[in-house]
């Protein structure tokens, strides 16, 4: 059961919010949405600000302390835990009341959609990261290991908190730093309710074969023979065209 949007209760410093009626005066489409999630009977929760879609900062509520998304952020606002905590405290009450009202009608498991992609262009030998994208699932819980050569690895690993999504359903973002070569081959496993076995999702270096570039340079040079026909054919059509206009003209009067 997942609710968003619950009222803020006016904790927000102001120094945010100044540099926020600044964002919006310039430039209006821009979204940034307070999200909360409850969960129960497995507990937790989460409590964010999400700007366009990329997460400003969260609430720690075991460490009850601002987490900034970026370091730098903390540097321009600051938000008062405490008052999320509050806010969230309000959230678990509002969960209760709506598990009861709704008969206690379970969330419906949707299996999330996983991509594998390196965050830079990649070199062999040339550190990296690889990025497992986790999109379009609920509830927000999932398991999620990094296996090399199909060994789990643990070192050096982050990733987001679940982001929160316009059709109510998450996102979550996992990293995996890297020395990209010929050898090692990479999954990003992932268990959820919604999935019978756990979704593998594979990565390995792939050579760029110099045939593609063939194949690229020839489909490059067939298409500027086309385009080029194509002037000619339809320059010799205006002028023949023109001079049909022409004889017409010269009949005309006749
Ligand atoms: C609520 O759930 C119970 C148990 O499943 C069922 O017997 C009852 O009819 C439900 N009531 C409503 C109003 O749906
Ligand atoms: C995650 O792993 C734990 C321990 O193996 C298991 O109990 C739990 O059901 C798993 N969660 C999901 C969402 O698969």
């Amino acid at each position: 059961m997942a609710i968003t949007g619950v009222p803020m209760l006016g904790f927000f410093i102001t120094v945010l919010l100044a540099s926020l009626q600044e964002l919006w005066a310039i430039k209006e489409d821009h979204v940034i949405i307070q999200a909360e999630f409850y969960m129960t009977p497995h507990p937790s929760d989460e409590f964010m600000f999400d700007f366009d879609g990329d997460e400003i900062f969260h609430v720690d509520d075991k460490k009850k302390e601002t987490v900034w998304r970026l370091k730098e952020f903390g540097h321009f606002a600051s938000f008062e835990a405490q008052g999320a905590l509050a806010n969230m405290a309000v959230g678990k009450t509002n969960l209760d009341i709506i598990i009861k009202r709704s008969n206690h009608t379970s969330n419906t498991n949707v299996p999330p959609e996983v991509t594998v992609l390196p965050n830079n262009p990649v070199e062999l030998g040339e550190p990296n990261i690889l990025i497992c994208f986790i999109d379009k699932f609920s509830p927000p819980l999932i398991n999620v290991t990094w296996l090399q050569n199909g060994k789990p690895v643990t070192n050096g690993l982050s990733e987001t908190v679940f982001l929160p999504r316009e059709d109510h359903l998450f996102r979550k973002f996992y990293y995996l730093p890297f020395l990209p070569s010929t050898e090692d081959v990479y999954d990003c496993k992932v268990e959820h309710w919604g999935l019978d076995e756990p979704l593998l999702k594979h990565w390995e270096f792939e050579a760029q074969t110099p045939l593609r570039e063939t194949t690229e340079n020839v489909m490059c040079g067939l298409g500027l023979v086309v385009g080029l026909v194509g002037i000619i054919v339809g320059t010799i059509f205006i002028i023949k065209g023109v001079r049909k206009g022409n004889a017409a003209d010269h009949r005309g009067p006749l």
